[in-house]
């Protein structure tokens, strides 16, 4: 994050640079809502609205220069009314940050809600703006030397206040700490695995612990040969640091003796594919194959800030799946920490052998009442959803719908994909209990069904669990109003929103 995102009480005393409005399509004239703000402007509003060339595309943002009144006012348009979502709002609010942020504004006063009407109340309409701003907020530039873009920076001011009424604040405020925990994650997920290896997460989240007031433990690879947690193991044995299981918990005294909830997420730093290698061009982009991970420790990370009431738990097994003579192979055998042996038929399926040692670990550990996994583990649920959603497979009907009301809020999409009984027989080993991979057939399903024999039933009976498969969603390739290419940081905001439903 780059700009400080501010939110602030509407004050008459210092007017602000800017304004910002919203219109739902190309009205034939200016809504009366804003009658008032366009008196003060001297009609400018109204006489941009009716001009032939005003474009009013969803998610765009006109800029109008009254000669009177304030300096500047921005007109976001929604689009049509009916097809009206919070994404609309998110956009149209990141392409306002980019715009404000070239005119080097310094404050914006936000009167969106006379604009949006009832299509949207004010505090989730504060939250989406936030979101938006804040995930325009983001450039990864530590690594460029050319320093053109650092100058760039430098010549903008450090602090964008936003202006805005109490209800709508309270959402906005929302949508930046959560945004810029989810900036946390992006920068660690964008890191490159030279630098951001095992030992390098180890050390960033105990630094962010003490930081912020998590407890913080670590597994580490001595510790984990002692728990005989042979996947973590197995999967890190080749890497350039150790594999470790990092461990971290948010415990409010208000919470402190209930059972927490468990968050896992998949860090793999690298995954060469290991000896069942991956091709060059799949290889590329597989630093993002800690995204799981670093969507946990940007949750923990948000948790923390907003102080919420709920006793979480984060566990990010962190492994880098690289081949020397070190490195496991296929046909190796492997007893996992739950005694469960698996036979590894693709060492590219590694991210679930980690993950089934988190699993295991924390449901001994922790007996948590609910677990939620995040992890880029199959290629196969890019090939189903695109990137327009996760998979999500979870049993447990109440889980799931806490989850899905959280992706409609967050518009962190997620589709429910079955995960049923008669998938098990896909993984049966003629030698052990498992294979880590079986026939091709419904291979993200297999991942989950895989990562089921792990979750493990405690004396209050079976936690609920929901596994979600973030491969297609995790990072993009394109540009758009809320993402440069590069990391997204899917799932913090999603988590957060679905843990303070629960
Ligand atoms: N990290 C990959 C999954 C992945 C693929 C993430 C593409 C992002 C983009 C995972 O470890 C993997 O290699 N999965 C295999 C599983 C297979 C061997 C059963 C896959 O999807 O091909
Ligand atoms: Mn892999
Ligand atoms: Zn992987």
């Amino acid at each position: 994050m780059y700009r400080t995102l501010r939110p602030a009480a509407t004050t008459k005393t210092a007017p602000p640079d800017a304004l910002a409005v919203a219109l739902f399509g190309k009205p034939a004239r200016l809504p009366a809502e804003y009658a008032t703000l366009d008196r003060r402007c001297g009609g400018a509003l109204g006489r941009a609205v009716k001009r032939a060339e005003f474009v009013a595309d969803a998610g765009r943002v006109t800029t109008i220069y009254p000669d009177t009144g304030p300096g500047r006012v921005y007109l976001l348009s929604l689009g049509d009314r009916e097809k009206f979502a919070g994404q609309v709002l998110r956009n149209a609010a990141a392409k306002l940050l980019r715009i404000a942020w070239e005119g080097k504004v310094r404050s914006i006063g936000l009167e969106l809600t006379p604009g949006l009407g009832d299509a949207i109340d004010a505090q989730p309409a504060g939250r989406a703006v936030g979101d938006g701003m804040a995930a325009a907020n983001f450039e990864f530039i530590k690594f460029k030397s050319d320093q053109n873009d650092k100058r760039q920076l430098s010549a903008i001011p450090a602090t964008l206040q936003l202006h805005a009424s109490a209800t709508f604040r309270k959402g906005l405020s929302w949508g930046i700490a959560v945004g810029r925990s989810t900036n946390i994650a992006r920068d660690l997920a964008a890191s490159p695995p030279n630098v951001a290896n095992p030992a390098y997460l180890v050390r960033y989240c105990r630094t962010m612990a003490r930081q912020i007031g998590l407890r913080c433990r670590i597994v580490n690879a001595a510790q984990a040969k002692k728990l005989k947690m042979g996947g973590l193991l197995a999967v890190g044995a080749a890497g350039s640091t150790p594999p470790a299981l990092i461990c971290l918990e948010h415990r409010p005294r208000a919470a402190a003796s209930k059972p927490p909830v468990l968050l896992v997420g998949k860090a793999v730093t690298f995954d060469t594919g290991g000896y069942s290698i991956k091709p060059g061009a799949s290889m590329m982009g597989m630093k993002y194959d800690k995204s799981g991970g670093t969507a946990v420790i940007g949750a923990m990370h948000a948790i923390a800030t907003l102080k919420l009431p709920v006793h979480v738990v984060g566990l990010i097994p962190t492994a880098e799946n690289m081949v020397d003579r070190t490195a496991y192979r296929p046909n190796d055998i492997v007893r996992m920490y739950n005694g469960v042996t698996v036979e590894i038929t693709n060492t590219d399926a590694e991210g679930r052998l980690i993950l089934a040692d988190a699993l295991a670990y924390g449901c001994k550990t922790y007996k948590p009442k609910s677990i939620i996994d995040l992890a880029t583990l199959t290629g196969a649920v890019v090939v189903t959803l695109g990137h327009e959603a996760a998979g999500l497979f979870c049993k447990n009907a109440a889980l799931r719908k806490k989850l899905l009301d959280a992706a409609e809020d967050t518009g962190q999409q997620l589709w429910h994909l079955p995960m049923w009984d008669e998938y098990k027989p896909l993984l049966d080993s003629p030698h052990a209990d498992l294979v880590n991979s079986g026939p091709r057939l419904a291979s993200s399903i297999q991942g989950a069904v895989f990562l089921s024999h792990f979750v493990q039933q405690n004396k209050q009976g079976q936690p609920a669990w929901a596994h979600l498969d973030i491969a297609g969603v995790s990072d993009t390739d394109n540009d758009s109003a809320m993402f440069n290419k590069g990391p997204t940081g899917y799932g913090v905001r999603l988590i957060v929103r679905a843990l303070e439903g629960l």
